[in-house]
């Protein structure tokens, strides 16, 4: 029986593509967004004019703040479930814009719990993140896993950037199962554990079920081109297409897992639907991890222009883990999730919208300078 859906945030990019495959199945879709500028530029952003491209035209759009009660109140009248991706999403900016990040994140998630309480749904399914886990998972050279692995400073510029085992080897990256114990490393790893956390106490608590998914990095057609504090790919694809090199942070050698927006679609739709979810968290990745060096020669090459190599700062983020790589076994066995995209047609996919973009304002250095002005790199 179709269903009606409401999507906070669904005017984002992973909204948008969760709000594609809801109608395409025939669900009835509501989203509330704030359509911030920084997302979605200025044109989008006042109020809202104009509809963002990708949203399809059945869907309704109220455009309205999260932590505004009364606007949550009227969107969640009527609806079945919701899809909680209101957030704002940047680790290097939430260390500094830390009263923003706390508001629309936490306080945002408890608004809306606040109008559930009024007005229960049959599920909430909210997007966590990897970053609440911190480091993942490491294994030593004397082959045992580690928990419990914190990022240090490093002691000096020729210091590796790996961390290191009591007999200074490095540690090598594992998958990283649920059951990982949270190690928080920067206010949007904090505001992100509060939502879930908030959703799997108080959706039960009201008769309703909650579910968090702990998404890995997403990319795709979509991604928000001009915000300089959106994922790695996108900022590199909006260099790229305004012919300036990537800045890579540290060596380039950390490892995360880039999973494709349609597949994480297909994962909402699953945490929406079965029943053996309730209550629980997953990881979504694609189950296969790279370097941000090698992503960045992969799209430089995607985009055709593969002489813009990358340039390695050399310096880190403040709040940027190293390395963090997905284990989706329990997603794949019980929500039956299948990540489907072949990353090279991934990219090929990215770079072919990229190239029909008109606005991509590279606002990469501006947001540099801001965060080392700040010291939050280092
Ligand atoms: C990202 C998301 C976060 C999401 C998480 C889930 C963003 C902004 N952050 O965090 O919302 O919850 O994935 O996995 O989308 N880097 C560069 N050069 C740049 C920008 C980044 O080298 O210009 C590096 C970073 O230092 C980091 C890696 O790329 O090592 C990934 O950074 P980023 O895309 O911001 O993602 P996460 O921090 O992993």
């Amino acid at each position: 029986m179709p269903q009606t859906i409401l999507i906070t945030g669904g005017a984002g990019f992973i909204g948008r593509a969760v709000a594609r495959a809801l109608v395409a199945r025939g669900d009835r879709v509501r989203v509330l967004d704030g359509m911030i500028p920084q997302v979605h530029g200025e044109i989008h952003g006042e109020g809202g004019r104009a509809r963002p491209e990708g949203l399809p035209d059945a869907v309704e759009l109220q455009v309205g703040d999260v932590r505004d009660g009364r606007a949550v109140a009227e969107a969640v009248a009527g609806v079945d479930a919701v899809i909680h991706l209101a957030a704002e999403v940047g680790v290097g900016q939430s260390m500094y814009d830390v009263d923003r990040y706390v508001a629309v994140n936490d306080h945002g998630t408890a608004v809306l719990f606040q109008a559930l309480i009024e007005r229960p749904v049959r599920r909430v399914v909210v997007a966590s993140s990897m970053s609440v886990y911190g480091e993942g998972l490491y294994r030593g050279a004397d082959g045992r896993v580690r928990e419990e692995v914190v990022r240090q400073p490093r002691p000096g510029p020729d210091a590796p950037w790996d961390p290191l085992d009591e007999e200074g080897r490095p540690l090598v990256p594992v998958p990283t199962p649920e059951w990982k114990r949270p190690a928080l490393a920067s206010v949007y790893a904090l505001t992100k554990y509060a939502q879930e956390r908030l959703t799997l106490m108080l959706a039960p608590a009201y008769g309703m079920e909650g579910v968090a998914l702990r998404l890995w990095n997403a990319y795709g057609p979509g991604q928000a081109l001009s915000n300089p504090y959106t994922g790695v790919l996108a900022i590199f694809a909006s260099r790229l297409h305004n012919g300036a090199r990537p800045v890579i942070f540290e060596d380039g050698h950390q490892r995360r897992d880039f999973v494709q927006v349609d597949d994480v679609a297909q994962a909402f739709l699953l945490a929406l639907d079965r029943p053996r979810a309730a209550g629980q968290v997953y990881n979504i990745g694609s189950g296969e991890d790279r370097s941000v060096r090698e992503v960045a020669a992969l799209l430089a090459q995607a985009m055709g222009r593969p002489d813009l190599t990358p340039e390695i700062a050399g310096k880190a983020r403040a709040g940027d883990i190293r390395h963090c790589i997905p284990d989706i076994t329990k997603a794949r066995e019980e929500l039956g999730y299948r990540p489907a995209r072949d990353f090279a047609d991934g990219l090929k996919e990215l770079a072919a919208w990229v190239a029909e973009q008109e606005e991509a304002r590279d606002r990469v250095e501006e947001a540099r300078r801001e965060l080392d002005r700040r010291g939050l790199v280092a």
